[in-house]
């Protein structure tokens, strides 16, 4: 719910806009007042008038209607709300917020407020795929700026791929998971999610069953009770959840850079199935058949530890250290192993035989082993089983 909540809404100018007011209800229908800013362009397609009867709310256009002693001035405005959303975000708006220009009202609101602002990109498949608007998306990702799809699909321009806005409801989750206040609000929390990909030539590689489901709903547990998550991810067949700050990632070694690089953090969740070793012998060309029926012979290198290496820090180490055992056999004797050998401070062992349907599947059945033993948790949906391990890192953390 987002009850008291104040959004301030920019609509730039792009087809989507349309949806923008369906948005407006939405978020209203969940108890947040939506503030209305329309661009220039943004107003060739909605008007002032319908944004403002949907939002009962005054809509503000224009920089300089804000020098009228009577109204609120643009850093004010900027201010009195809870978030800033930009839907649609057009590659212009995306590319003024990623310079720092500031020559209308949205942008310059932009640059004023002292919010989180999360945006729903809406363009055309080559704009959004250009360099220079991916660019832009990286400058303001690394600025924290939140992003609301785009999806892929069919266009209005007639061609398909990703550029297509977020739909109205997967925006409001979005602003939902951005205002979740809990306790672990004020908390960074990085968490390792799916397999990892590791290059035996340009086109093929070795991979492992995970799916990315547990790490997934850890996240979005984590993200429920107010944490800002960085969801360090390798290709997953789950996408990630609603509100957390996203690295996608092939192979290990990606892996640990993208984790070092989102350090410091107040715990580490190491959920994904990372490639214990990767080709040593990667070949720089597909390897093909030479004829003489000699088949190819692959060296394997050990891929770093990432949980290990994170234990194991000596100075930055985040306060609580969690890490994963899948196992097939001796699930509790191998994990209290794998933890002293680590240096985690808790394990969360699953039996991944493939009897058990949980690799891959819906459901798990762990054991969380501390310094305290080992406590084994009823099978139940990988959900509730993030729901129950976030509660856990909450109190873990709470003063
Ligand atoms: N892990 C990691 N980096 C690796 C291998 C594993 O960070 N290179 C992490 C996983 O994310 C998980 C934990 O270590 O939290 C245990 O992973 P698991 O595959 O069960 O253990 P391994 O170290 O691979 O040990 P083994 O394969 O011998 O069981």
């Amino acid at each position: 719910m987002l009850a008291d909540k104040r959004i301030l809404l920019i609509i730039g100018g792009g087809i989507a806009a349309f949806k923008s007011l369906d948005l407006i209800r939405r978020l209203r229908e969940r108890g947040a007042s939506v503030v209305p800013v329309i661009t220039k362009a943004g107003q060739e397609f909605v008007t002032p008038l319908s944004a403002s009867g949907l939002a009962a709310e005054k809509v503000y256009t224009d920089l300089f209607d804000l020098t009228d002693e009577a109204e609120m001035g643009h850093i004010e405005l900027s201010r009195s709300a809870d978030l800033v959303v930009v839907a649609p975000a057009t590659a212009d708006l995306l590319g003024k917020m990623a310079g720092g220009l500031a020559n209308d009202l949205a942008s310059t609101l932009l640059m004023a407020t002292d919010k989180r602002v999360l945006v729903a990109p809406a363009m055309n498949v080559r704009m959004w795929e250009h360099p220079a608007c991916q660019r832009n998306v990286a400058t303001l990702k690394a600025d924290g700026v939140l992003f609301a799809g785009p999806n892929e699909g069919a266009m209005a321009c007639g061609e398909f791929g990703p550029g297509r806005m977020a739909e109205p409801l997967e925006i409001v989750a979005e602003v939902e998971a951005a205002l979740a206040d809990g306790p672990m609000t004020g908390k960074h929390v990085l968490v390792t999610s799916g397999p990892t990909h590791e290059p035996i030539d340009p086109v093929r590689y070795i991979a492992n069953r995970s799916s990315g489901a547990q790490g997934s709903a850890i996240a979005a547990a984590l993200v429920a009770l107010g944490a800002d998550v960085t969801f360090v991810t390798g290709p997953a067949d789950v996408p990630p959840p609603a509100g957390v700050k996203a690295v996608a990632v092939e192979t290990a070694r990606e892996m640990l850079e993208a984790v070092e690089a989102a350090l410091p953090a107040d715990a580490g969740i190491f959920a994904a199935a990372v490639a214990d070793w990767r080709v040593a012998s990667e070949s720089g060309s597909k390897i093909k058949k030479d004829g003489s029926g000699a088949l190819p012979v692959l060296e394997f290198a050990e891929n770093p530890d990432i949980l290990a290496q994170v234990s194991q820090m000596k100075k930055g180490r985040p306060g609580l250290v969690v890490g994963f055992a899948a196992e097939t056999d001796d699930v509790i004797a191998h994990a209290t192993a794998k933890r002293a050998r680590k240096g985690c401070d808790w394990i969360v062992a699953n039996d991944v035989s493939p009897e058990t349907g949980i690799m891959g599947g819906s459901e798990n059945a762990v054991t969380v082993i501390s310094v305290e033993g080992a406590e084994a948790w009823p099978r139940m949906g990988k959900d509730e089983v993030a729901r129950k391990l976030a509660a856990r890192v909450a109190e873990a953390l709470a003063p």
